[in-house]
């Protein structure tokens, strides 16, 4: 076996990375029946982004590649703390894989003087997979439960519903983002590191503002992602009050995934949350035949969200476990 460092930015590894990424899927394929991880396309363009510093490892047997991890460290925020993944496929478990790239893993974190390490895997309703045991053994404490529903566009009946707009506001779905829309962007961004529950994680409020909102923006084009956002306005003050955004690509199948919602607290209380997801799944439902389901993930305790999915007619499916360790100091 051997131990490669691998980049998708490294020409001449364009093969080894897209083998490290195949990894990833092919565990999740064999563990759960289906992959929610993330196409060689979108990590490749993670690894662009200068606002995280990624490292990752391939372990290679016979020129194939059966096993991979990364770690990632925040550069703008959160600069204690870091991100891991590792996947072994399932004929090379219980080798020492995942423990050597774990210590790997530990070793760069502490380097980069990171006092926190954080993973996450998905599993079955009640299911204890294999890295559920792995974790426990390797110091991990279940730090957070993440519920993930979807929405069936083929039978939703929502978009028909004669639903009011609550009074006093006006919902607009735009297709993009523009870019007299950043800075409320960038704000929403702050504020929803602060207001989702975060279980026991250690994370801490992220800094944004219109030229990180734009970098990722270029970066989610590269993706080929487009993204549906509806926005609150008050029509009072002219204000932001919150918005919704779903984003897909055509290589993520049928499948299009939710990202943050949030309403900001002083327009709370008028079900806004609920308009702005109902209206984003109605015009994504009209005009989007190769999209069947929209996908979410909410904490286990975030009841208001996780009502409102359920309200709108999300079904419950698997869960992500989100594990933490403290790490030793380097030296
Ligand atoms: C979790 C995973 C990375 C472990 O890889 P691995 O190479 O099998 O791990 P190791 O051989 O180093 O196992 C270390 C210890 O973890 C525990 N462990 C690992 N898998 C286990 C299992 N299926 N059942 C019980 N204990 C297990 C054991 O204590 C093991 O030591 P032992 O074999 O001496 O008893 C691998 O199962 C995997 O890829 N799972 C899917 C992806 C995932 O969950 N990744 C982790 C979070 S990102």
């Amino acid at each position: 076996m051997e131990f490669v460092r691998v980049s998708g930015l490294e020409p001449d590894q364009s093969e080894l990375f897209e083998a490290w990424a195949q990894v990833f899927i092919d565990a999740a394929l064999a563990d759960n029946g289906e992959s929610d991880e993330r196409s060689a396309t979108d990590l490749r363009e993670m690894e662009r982004n200068p606002d995280v510093g990624r490292r990752l490892m391939a372990v290679v047997d016979e020129g194939r590649v059966v096993a991979g991890a990364s770690v990632m460290f925040p550069l703008q925020d959160n600069l204690t703390h870091s991100f891991a993944t590792i996947a072994v496929l399932p004929e090379f478990r219980r080798r020492g894989l995942g423990t050597r790239l774990l210590d790997w893993i530990e070793e760069q974190a502490r380097e980069q003087g990171r006092a926190t390490l954080q993973m996450h895997f998905n599993a079955r309703p009640g299911a204890r997979p294999a890295g559920f045991a792995f974790a426990e053994q390797c110091g991990f404490s279940l730090a957070q439960r993440l519920v993930r529903n979807d929405l069936d566009l083929s039978s939703w009946t929502g978009a028909d519903a004669n639903v009011p707009v609550p009074e006093g506001y006006r919902l607009v779905a735009e297709v993009g983002l523009p870019p007299e829309r950043q800075a409320d962007y960038a704000r929403f961004q702050e504020a929803i590191t602060t207001d989702i529950p975060l279980g026991g994680l250690a994370l801490e409020p992220e800094v944004w503002d219109v030229e990180r909102v734009g970098a990722l923006s270029a970066r989610l084009e590269a993706m080929g992602r487009t993204r549906w956002l509806v926005w609150a306005e008050h029509e009072g003050s002219g204000e932001c009050a919150g918005f919704t955004e779903v984003q897909w690509a055509p290589d993520l199948g049928p499948i299009a995934y939710q990202q943050d919602t949030l309403v900001h607290r002083d327009h709370r209380g008028h079900g806004l949350g609920m308009a702005l997801k109902r209206v984003n799944a109605a015009q994504i439902a009209a005009g989007q035949p190769a999209i069947a389901t929209i996908r979410t993930w909410n904490a286990d305790d975030n009841t208001h969200m996780l009502a409102v999915n359920a309200a709108l007619g999300y079904v419950v499916g698997s869960e992500m476990l989100e594990w933490q360790k403290l790490l030793r100091p380097a030296g």
